[in-house]
């Protein structure tokens, strides 16, 4: 579980869920070993007294099944506020490079030592939508790739939660070359 007791009443509560080494000014980092979104123990101890404002999770869902990753968004919208939101990134199925599609696959590239070796599943934006509209959210698409390969993007605040594998913010993307996208969603509770 996390202490969130500290946080005043006049913020908002603003999670990373499996954060690694990511930290962004405003929102308390966490990892598996103490917010497991196959532990709904752990949630309940957690956010019990005061639910989430807004929860933030980059390239964590396709290390889960799709029947976890069904049963994560139903967590995650039992612990939102009403209005509150979760914004999600994940690999992007339809992203046309053999490279970055080789990385995202099942399994990942070959050795069981890169982070990438417990890939379960590889989303495309409907499948992805329908994880969490089936689970209560309204979604809005802001970054992903069309059966064509063709990617959209709508305008997002990373102020509002920033996913570092954008258009915007990977350097990867860097000089007018789109190299490494991700399939970007906000899942919103309605209230
Ligand atoms: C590829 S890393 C991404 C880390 C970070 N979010 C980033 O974008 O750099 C995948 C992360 O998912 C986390 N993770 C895997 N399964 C999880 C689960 N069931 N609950 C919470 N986090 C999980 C791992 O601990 C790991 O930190």
């Amino acid at each position: 579980m996390i202490d969130i007791s500290g946080i005043p009443a006049a913020e908002p509560v603003r999670i990373i869920i499996g954060a690694g080494d990511q930290r962004w000014p405003g929102w308390i980092a966490t990892n598996r070993d103490t917010l497991d979104l196959l532990r709904p123990e752990e949630w309940e101890a957690s956010f019990g007294h005061r639910p989430a404002d807004a929860l933030l999770c980059e390239h964590v869902w396709e290390h889960l099944t799709e029947a976890e990753g069904r049963s994560a968004a139903r967590l995650c919208y039992r612990w939102l506020k009403p209005g509150g939101y979760l914004r999600c990134a994940v690999p992007d199925a339809n992203f046309q490079d053999a490279a970055y599609q080789c990385i995202a696959r099942i399994g990942g590239p070959g050795p069981k030592s890169h982070p990438a070796a417990d890939h379960k599943i590889v989303y495309d934006y409907r499948r992805f939508t329908d994880v969490f509209v089936q689970a209560g959210f309204s979604v809005d698409l802001l970054e992903y790739c069309d059966e064509q390969g063709r990617f959209h993007h709508h305008p997002w605040s990373p102020d509002q939660g920033p996913v570092y594998r954008s258009l915007r913010l990977d350097h990867r993307n860097r000089g007018g070359k789109l190299r490494f996208v991700s399939l970007i969603i906000d899942a919103r509770k309605p209230g």
